[in-house]
């Protein structure tokens, strides 16, 4: 469907925390943006790799023909056969974020309700989800935040003689659609979705380098002894989790936010029972990393 050229104005960027992040102003997501208007905001998300649009009414035709300025928008991976999960229903390039169930009970999202650890989009996959683009539809009265780490923090903030250690290294990324905790280091690899990545990711938009693990993903250090890649592990998950670079999104409906799955982990709080929460998430495909 035709969609209406929004007027080129120039967009307002104001960080919303020291280290990560910024709101955008002056744009309407339901029209078509210009090749300028683009331009800035691709500019202003390889600065902040975080990006709200506040105030947003738009429908997932909007939200995918947005996504597509970014990237070929990715398709749904389909739980592997042995996965402990793969109930959630069905979708293609649109993903509900949601807790919520139909007449019949079944989920009608993904994600299910409560707390989800740190992680990025199909880091298990040779073609990680570079953009992540999720949209705020229905919000519980309380919780239900999504936090955002930078990476590029995380990489700055490791002790010098580890990173010069760590370079070159590789990680086991992987992740079962039913565990919402860190994976058993003993689960049969046939049965989840898992690959091998660097640790260190240099980012194609902003030069920048990134620590690449997260705590729901990272299995271990390929080739190293298994207590030590547990303890570096868990230093580096501490170090990408450090407050001072965290910024938590208190959702409003309307609210659009895209971030760069290269450059940030994300999160979410719990909320309480009873009330729901529903969002709609779209992806584009990145390169692979090596
Ligand atoms: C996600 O991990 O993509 C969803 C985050 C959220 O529900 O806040």
């Amino acid at each position: 469907m035709a969609t209406r050229l929004q007027e080129t104005v120039p967009i307002t960027i104001t960080p919303i925390h020291p280290v990560i992040g910024a709101e955008i102003g002056g744009v309407d997501l339901s029209k078509d943006l210009s090749a300028e208007t683009i331009d800035a905001i691709r500019r202003a998300w390889h600065d902040h790799t975080v990006l709200l649009f506040r105030g947003q009414n738009i429908s997932g035709e909007d939200q995918l023909r947005f996504a597509d300025q970014f990237g070929v928008v990715a398709e749904r991976h389909i739980p592997k056969a042995g996965a402990t999960a793969n109930n959630s229903p069905d979708w293609t390039h649109l993903m509900p974020i949601s807790d919520k169930a139909d007449a019949d009970g079944n989920p009608i999202g993904a994600l299910g309700h409560g707390e989800l650890w740190f992680h990025s989009d199909k880091c298990y996959h040779e073609r990680p989800h570079r953009t992540s683009f999720l949209y705020g539809i229905e919000i519980p009265a309380e919780g239900g935040h999504t936090k955002f780490a930078s990476l590029y923090a995380a990489h700055d903030n490791i002790p010098d003689d580890l990173r010069r250690r760590l370079n070159g290294a590789r990680v086991m990324q992987g992740y079962d659609y039913a565990s919402n905790a860190r994976l058993s280091l003993d689960i049969d690899l046939d049965n989840i979705f898992h690959y091998i990545q660097p640790i260190f990711v240099t980012n194609p938009g902003s030069g920048r380098k990134s620590l690449y693990v997260s705590r729901l993903n990272t299995m271990w250090i390929e080739g190293m002894d298994r207590s030590e890649s547990e303890t570096i592990l868990a230093q580096l998950f501490d170090i990408t989790e450090d407050p001072a670079s965290v910024y938590e999104h208190a959702w409003r409906p309307g609210d659009l936010v895209m971030w760069d799955n290269l450059a940030t982990l994300h999160a979410r709080t719990d909320w309480p029972d009873g009330q729901t929460r529903m969002l709609r998430r779209c992806t584009t495909l990145g390169e692979p990393l090596e």
